[in-house]
């Protein structure tokens, strides 16, 4: 029992975050590159100009991959590094990078999963309107038709967009990320159906371009999860997971993957917003639900639930002295079991977890060393968790780390620790965490030592 035998071990990361080398071979530039030049938008000043370096230093960064055991990596590419102006033309250095990550990937055995966008827009796209623009998702189509045709030969993972939750949610409407200007509901509704429309048209252009690559998509949400194993407390959880809220709508589950995998928006929007729903054409919802292989999932944590005895469900209260992470985020390992079984149960597809992790304050110790016990901890008691899902029948065949090194965190900069690896922002030195050694053993035994 425990993990299938071809279950895939990772790690992740996203262009912004790492890269750095902004301005460099042509690049154009990025709404997180201006938002970053706002004054009061990132916690410490910060912005990802340097960030890890990767841009120069990808072949020690995939050395230290291959050293850690990853089987697979998950990187995205930046937009306006391959099209400075967003469409048009390509440019070439930039796409060269990419081109010479994914060789040196492959020479260390070391798969690579690309995502297409994780949150770096063309500036010069957001001028245009953005996700506003009715041309938005054939802009983002066609980006991906451009790197497929370039490394589809050696990709065979591709993955859409990364938490659309995200970028049209706290972009838009909760504003602390780039661009972070507030919309009334209905643009942001009429963003959010754009944004699927583009994951729709890049499908088929990822599948025109590479017809022998997997391709998904990578979404996040709260896992919520029983309070009780009981039938009644499961219902509950179920309901509170796919449920979309007036207060948090863009944070649901069902508002992207229903649309993708059933077809239709869930009818809790339309009650919810029947004014303000964007206009569905004819062929709109055949192009957004184009067959996928994968659903990869985001998860970090959850909320407990319990039925309310009237048919409904209401969460639980986390108690006094309940753990959370560096960055306060609950400490929830059975969001790792309940996410995964209730996506498979409704959605019917295989799951990937494309992130889990956490932050920690993490430290250089006397000894030379980063001594991180509380993300084995955690990673080990999540990892359980999603090794019972998969005991229990769950089709789950992967599972990717956040995040290989320390990054530019977004609105928080440089303020938290989310790797496995340390990253001297200064002198960007790079020390294995004890966590990275104990991902090694983990991967080996293919979770059998958890
Ligand atoms: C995400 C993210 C990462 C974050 C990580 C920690 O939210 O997709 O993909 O970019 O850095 O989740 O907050």
């Amino acid at each position: 029992m425990g993990f299938r035998k071809d279950f895939v071990w990772g790690g992740v990361t996203a262009s912004y975050q790492i890269e750095g080398a902004a301005y460099e071979d042509g690049k154009g530039l990025s709404v997180w590159d201006m938002f970053c030049k706002q004054p009061g938008r990132i916690a410490d000043g910060a912005n990802g100009e340097v960030a890890c370096d990767h841009y120069h230093l990808y072949q020690q960064d995939v050395d230290i991959m291959r050293a850690i055991g990853y089987q697979a990596y998950r990187f995205s590419v930046a937009w306006p590094r391959i099209l400075p102006e967003g469409t048009g033309p390509v440019c070439g250095k930039g796409l060269d990078f990419y081109d010479r990550l994914v060789d040196s990937l492959l020479a260390a055995h070391i798969e690579p999963w690309m995502t297409l966008f994780h949150w770096d827009y063309p500036y010069a796209l957001f001028r245009r309107g953005g996700w506003m623009n009715p041309d938005s998702p054939q802009w983002f189509a066609d980006f991906a038709g451009i790197v497929a045709q370039k490394l589809g030969d050696r990709v065979k993972r591709f993955l859409t967009l990364n938490e659309p939750q995200c970028f049209i949610g706290i972009c838009y409407d909760a504003t602390e990320h780039a661009p972070g200007i507030r919309f009334p509901i209905w643009d942001t509704l009429l963003m959010a159906h754009h944004a699927l429309l583009g994951h729709g048209l890049a499908v088929q252009a990822l599948r025109a371009a590479a017809p022998d690559a997997q391709v998904g998509i990578a979404p996040t949400c709260s896992a919520h999860y029983p309070a009780t194993e009981t039938p009644q407390d499961i219902e509950a959880a179920r309901k509170a997971f796919f449920d979309v809220s007036e207060e948090a709508p863009f944070w649901s589950v069902s508002l992207w993957s229903d649309p993708i995998f059933k077809g239709a928006y869930p009818k809790k929007l339309y009650e919810l917003f029947p004014e303000h729903m964007p206009p569905v054409g004819p062929d709109d919802m055949r192009i957004i639900g184009q067959p996928l292989d994968i659903l990869g999932q985001n998860i970090y944590n959850g909320k407990a639930v319990r039925a309310d005895g009237r048919g409904g469900y209401a969460f639980v209260d986390r108690g006094k002295g309940h753990p959370f992470t560096g960055a306060k985020w609950p400490v929830t390992p059975r969001a790792l079991y309940w996410g995964p079984r209730f996506l498979a149960e409704e959605y019917r597809m295989p799951i990937v977890i494309t992130e889990n992790g956490l932050s920690c304050p993490d430290v250089v110790s006397c000894d030379g060393k980063v001594h991180d016990p509380n993300r084995i901890d955690f990673l080990r008691r999540y990892l359980r968790e999603y090794r019972r899902a998969a005991e229990d029948g769950v089709d789950v065949r992967g599972y990717f780390h956040w995040c290989v090194t320390d990054n530019f965190e977004w609105a928080k900069g440089y303020t938290e620790r989310f790797g496995m690896v340390y990253c001297d922002f200064e002198t960007q030195e790079r020390i294995l965490k004890d966590s990275a050694h104990w991902y090694r053993d983990t991967i080996l035994a293919n979770g059998d030592n958890l």
